[in-house]
């Protein structure tokens, strides 16, 4: 059968502070951090460290009405996405759709270091807000 995922790309997490947050990833944990970058699409500050093959993304709003400031306002700081990547994200958007699951973003858009992603909402996906990654060539 032909495999939907073909592996973990990222685990999102919800930072009140950036700058405050590597000191655990970056000093304590002693992740690289390989990119630094604002969505202003997304409302988020972002960071991506290396775990291995995969990434920790950190995720501060860049203000409180924002899909990350609303979350942290309701949650506080922790995950928030598991992101898991795809050669084709059309395709697999469109399959996912035929199997029933609810999408967030019908359509793919650009995401971190110039991806294309796009969101499965939680209520279909286990509970699991999820984001479906295909990177940018070379990434
Ligand atoms: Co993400």
């Amino acid at each position: 059968m032909r495999r939907v995922f073909t592996r973990i790309d990222h685990i999102g997490i919800a930072v009140e502070d950036l700058d405050a947050a590597l000191a655990l990833y970056e000093r304590d944990y002693d992740m690289t951090l390989v990119h630094r970058e604002t969505v202003a699409s997304q409302g988020v500050e972002a960071v991506l460290l290396d775990v291995g093959e995969n990434h920790v993304e950190l995720l501060a709003a860049t203000g409180p009405d924002t899909p990350v400031g609303r979350f942290l306002a309701k949650k506080g700081p922790g995950m928030h996405h598991v992101a898991n990547q795809v050669q084709d994200i059309v395709a697999t958007l469109r399959s996912l759709k035929e199997s029933g699951l609810r999408l967030i973003d019908e359509t793919p858009r650009t995401g971190i270091r110039n991806s294309q992603v796009a969101f499965l909402h939680p209520a279909t996906a286990g509970g699991l807000l999820t984001e479906i990654v295909q990177p940018a060539e070379g990434h």
